[in-house]
């Protein structure tokens, strides 16, 4: 199995796709650690990680952090691209600086929209979505890719650590793949890493809040952000705790440099060892090694590195479309669009696949499917806020008790109201359009 980021394929077994990636499960240990989580994470849409921990250290600890994310400005918005924003806006309420990619340039290279079209749908589609979605201006940046020079620079700085082979295993990229394509994800990782240069307020924890497909990205700005690492913090072979230089220039300078910070962690028993361009650190434990690899990131600008901390990132689920396979803008009657006049959105509701049994006795007798339900989604993902008021409906259709007829009719109340309210904000956001762009 293959993660590709540009198909549609869909994804029904998550775990599966975990483990499989080794993508961490979003568990309790962490939603524990966040006030008031969104619903999106309480209820498990949120299934995935990678290093989130970083970022609970940071809100512990009150240190900087960013978010990162990005959106193809090609089309319509639907309710899919609506659950980044639903996170965007939970994140700012908690007081994230929030940073966001209008990809142009991915959406010129992959979809073939031109550059004209794609600034067309940022500034009259996406962006007005965010901002009628709820996004506040304050500590709000929305760029888009090809105005930014510091995300084309880094595209094009940070690729000489990645390889043609990488990209070929990576993204199944094959001699008749176009060079902007190709290029596309190291402007991604461009997007995702310059956020913690110097300008943009240095290096910190970064957090990518994306759909699974984006994996791919993920791990490839993970492994680069790594590459670019003065030092490397590991237990060796032998079972010691071991700070190393990984570069050849300086060793000397920046062992002492790793040093007198060790020392000044509170580490005593350090050997030095010039010829292994190492230190190892007799006193520390193997949970020691994240906090002094942080520690060390930190301080590496000062000796000309980057300092990347590894971006962090979170993996929702898709959307399943109302006609029962992904929600997909290609597909009409498969999406519910922002757009869409609340009529519209009805029909689509009213002919969608619900988990219903075959016939109403059957129902009646045995209970429906909520868990295969495409109308039990909207309410879960975005319809009902009241966690109690979703359970009431789970188990009332288990029980054979609630009709499809009846929530598809509630859905759809509930759809109107949404819309007309998104609808309504949005005339008013095109006007702010200007306080959100960098
Ligand atoms: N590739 C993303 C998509 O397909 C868009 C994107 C561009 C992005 N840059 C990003 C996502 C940075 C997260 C972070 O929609
Ligand atoms: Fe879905 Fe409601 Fe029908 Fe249950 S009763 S299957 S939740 S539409």
């Amino acid at each position: 199995m293959k993660i590709d980021p540009w198909s549609s394929t869909t994804y029904q077994d998550y775990a599966r796709l975990r483990d499989e990636f080794g993508i961490d499960e979003f568990d309790d240990r962490l939603i524990k650690n966040l006030p008031n989580p969104n619903k999106l994470i309480r209820r498990g849409i949120v299934f995935g990680h990678r290093g989130y921990d970083l970022i609970i250290d940071s809100i512990k600890n009150k240190k900087p952090w960013a978010i990162l994310t990005g959106l193809m400005p090609s089309g319509k918005m639907h309710l899919g691209h609506k659950m980044v924003i639903d996170q965007l806006v939970y994140y700012q309420s908690i007081g994230a600086e929030i940073n966001i990619a209008v990809a142009d340039i991915e959406a010129y290279a992959t979809r073939g929209y031109t550059m004209e079209e794609t600034k067309n749908f940022a500034l009259n589609e996406y962006i007005p979505n965010y901002i009628a979605l709820g996004l506040k201006p304050d500590k709000c940046r929305i760029y888009f890719q090809s105005k930014n020079s510091d995300v084309k620079d880094l595209a094009y700085l940070l690729g000489k650590k990645i390889n043609w082979s990488q990209m070929q295993a990576t993204y199944g990229f094959t001699g008749s793949s176009n060079m902007s394509h190709i290029f596309s994800p190291l402007v991604q990782t461009g997007d995702i890493l310059h956020v913690q240069l110097k300008k943009y307020g240095g290096n910190k924890a970064t957090l990518v809040p994306v759909g699974v497909d984006q994996d791919p990205h993920i791990r490839l700005s993970r492994d680069v952000a790594q590459s670019y690492r003065l030092y490397n913090v590991t237990k060796t072979k032998d079972k010691k705790i071991g700070v190393f230089v990984k570069v050849d220039e300086n060793i000397k300078d920046l062992l002492n440099f790793a040093e007198k910070k060790l020392k000044q962690m509170g580490f005593k028993k350090l050997k030095k060892i010039t010829d292994y361009k190492a230190i190892y650190i007799e006193d520390a434990k193997e949970k020691d090694i994240k906090y002094i690899n942080v520690e060390l990131a930190e301080i590496e600008p000062k000796k000309g590195g980057y300092g990347f901390f590894q971006p962090s990132a979170t993996f929702h689920r898709f959307m399943t479309g109302l006609t029962g396979d992904k929600m997909s803008s290609s597909k009409p009657e498969s999406a519910i669009f922002l757009t869409d006049k609340p009529e519209v959105a009805k029909k689509k509701i009213m002919s969608s696949k619900t988990g219903g049994a075959v016939s109403l006795e059957e129902h009646k007798k045995h209970g429906g499917k909520p868990e295969e339900c495409v109308v039990y989604e909207l309410f879960l993902y975005h319809l009902i806020e009241d966690d109690k008021e979703l359970q009431n409906i789970y188990t009332s259709c288990k029980k054979g008790k609630q009709m499809c007829g009846m929530c598809k009719k509630y859905a759809s109340e509930l759809m109107e109201k949404l819309l007309k309210e998104i609808q309504e904000k949005r005339k008013d956001a095109i006007k702010e359009i200007d306080k959100y762009l960098s």
